[in-house]
């Protein structure tokens, strides 16, 4: 009979994670809750000072090591992608959570929001998966897949419950990557990596404290 050891059961002793995004917010707590669980974590953001200065204070948790770099352009992963490839030959976890919004009037919406949003939101999730795929590979078995974790938002499952942000971007790219993801999970599967998205509320981060300062009565309000 199968033993199971609660000790063990979620431990991620010998698993190495990258975490985009990992220098604020929810990549930091993600990272964080990677480290306590056993995990060696890299992670990466394009303010390098930043970076190091939070793979310090995280060390007290576990190895976590800074390499600074803008996923969002083909150089910024190529740069990642050979710096933690001279570190590792394999890697287990990858976390997209690297992310950004826009919001705006929608009579005065500029098409460069759903660029930009777009971008970094959905493409650069492809796009670090396909770059990364070699790495992911050679940590993956059909006994113990390599995975893709996505950070999605509830705001891309439904309209947002903070009426008047608008932030037609945001909402639309991460339904973007909730569909994205169904799409990846479905090609990587006979590769062994498994691909989901997890779609959190509000927490409290750079990219919401606007959102927390003058909309918080409709936050407390929708989250009932
Ligand atoms: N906070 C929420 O309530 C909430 C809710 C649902 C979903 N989410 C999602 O969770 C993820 C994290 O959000 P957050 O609130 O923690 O955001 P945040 O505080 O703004 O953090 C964003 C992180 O991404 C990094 N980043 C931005 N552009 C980058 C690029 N081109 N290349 C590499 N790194 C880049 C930032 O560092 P640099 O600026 O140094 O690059 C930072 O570390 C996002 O995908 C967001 O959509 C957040």
């Amino acid at each position: 009979m199968l033993q199971m050891d609660l000790n063990t059961l979620f431990s991620l002793q010998g698993k190495v994670a990258l975490v985009t995004g990992g220098s604020r917010g929810i990549g930091k707590m993600i990272t964080q809750g990677l480290l306590q669980a056993g995990a060696k974590v890299y992670i990466t953001a394009r303010k390098k000072a930043v970076c190091e200065e939070v793979a310090k204070e995280l060390s007290v948790f576990g190895p976590c090591i800074a390499i600074a770099s803008d996923i969002g352009t083909p150089e910024g992963r190529a740069e990642l992608l050979q710096a933690l490839g001279q570190k590792e030959d394999k890697l287990h976890i990858l976390i997209n959570n690297a992310g950004t919004n826009w919001g705006g009037e929608f009579d005065k919406y500029p098409d460069e929001a759903f660029e930009k949003v777009l971008h970094l939101n959905v493409s650069a999730i492809f796009s670090m998966t396909r770059d990364f795929i070699h790495l992911l590979e050679r940590a993956a078995s059909s006994e113990d897949p390599a995975r893709v974790i996505n950070i999605g938002s509830m705001d891309g499952l439904h309209i947002p419950t903070v009426a008047h942000t608008g932030t037609f971007a945001y909402t639309s790219s991460k339904a973007a990557v909730h569909h994205l993801t169904r799409n990846l999970a479905v090609t990587l599967a006979p590769r062994h990596i498994t691909v989901n998205a997890i779609a959190p509320g509000f927490f409290p981060s750079k990219m919401t404290e606007f959102v927390f300062d003058k909309h918080l009565a409709d936050i407390e309000e929708n989250s009932l």
